[in-house]
């Protein structure tokens, strides 16, 4: 018996980095999960490399309501339900608050917040009793970074989200909390940290590494599972003190 044996996971940007080790994580732990992604290659690749036959992969956009009325569909009638929901699907974009255009604003928001906000919106239907949400944040929500205008504010908006969002569903028994990753080596790190600027990032970083996606994974499937049942409307900042302690 295992944490998440018979229960049904839909993980939303499940290809790659953070949502690909909660996905394996998760079904080593007996979970059905299902991964979301923008592209069907990426997503049969994902599929290729997980292990066991408990994984569906759905295509779909999170930034796109008819895209997720086709996934909540498709979840409802092959499972009826889902027991945890992970909202990560998410992208970066980093630059000075002075060259921000329009439409990289809005794909940004479009994505990181209204993204989540409706993929949580179109799956309460489908919510079991004890369902538990975990949203992906970011430690930018906590810590200003020049560059990272837009970025950080979808990810204070959907920390506020999961605030809310406890507050609203606490009572039916359903907990939301949300992780904040700090630099996590994933390809979104990579596309975003230079090589040359990583010894000067990770001098901010306590525990003296970066992040791996396992460590996300790992909070994820703490937060979803039944040994949290008293965490609602948390954040839990994933990051080894990049945030909060100054290394000398
Ligand atoms: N890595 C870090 O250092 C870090 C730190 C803090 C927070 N985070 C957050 O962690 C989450 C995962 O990031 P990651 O580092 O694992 O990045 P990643 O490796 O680039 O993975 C992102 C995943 O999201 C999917 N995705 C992106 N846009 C999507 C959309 N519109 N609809 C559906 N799926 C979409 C991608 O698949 P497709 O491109 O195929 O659609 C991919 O599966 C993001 O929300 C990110 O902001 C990451």
């Amino acid at each position: 018996m295992t944490n998440f044996d018979g229960k049904i996971a839909l993980i939303t940007g499940g290809t790659s980095g953070i949502g690909l080790a909660t996905a394996r994580r998760l079904l080593d732990e007996g979970a059905q999960v299902i991964i979301t992604g923008r592209d069907k290659s990426r997503l049969d690749a994902a599929v290729e490399g997980l292990p066991g036959d408990r994984v569906l992969a759905l295509r779909g956009d999170a930034a796109d309501l008819s895209d997720l009325d086709s996934l909540t569909d498709a979840v409802r009638e092959r499972f009826g339900r889902v027991d945890v929901l992970f909202a990560n699907a998410g992208v970066a974009s980093f630059q000075p608050g002075a060259d921000v255009a329009e439409d990289e604003f809005d794909r940004l928001v479009s994505i990181n917040f209204k993204g989540v906000f409706f993929t949580v919106q179109k799956t309460l239907p489908l919510l079991s009793a004890d369902a538990s949400i975990v949203i992906n944040a970011s430690w930018t929500a906590h810590r200003g970074m020049a560059g990272a205008s837009v970025y950080s504010a979808t990810k204070a908006a959907v920390r506020s989200l999961t605030q809310t969002l406890a507050a609203e569903l606490g009572p039916q028994g359903i907990r939301v909390n949300s992780v904040s990753p700090g630099y996590i080596e994933t390809p979104m790190f990579h596309e975003n940290v230079e090589p040359e600027a990583q010894a000067d990032v990770l001098a901010n970083v306590a525990s003296g590494r970066f992040g791996t996606s396992q460590d996300v994974a790992d909070a994820v499937a703490f937060l979803a599972s039944s040994e949290a049942s008293y965490i609602n409307g948390q954040d839990l900042i994933i990051d080894g003190g990049l945030v909060s302690a100054i290394p000398a």
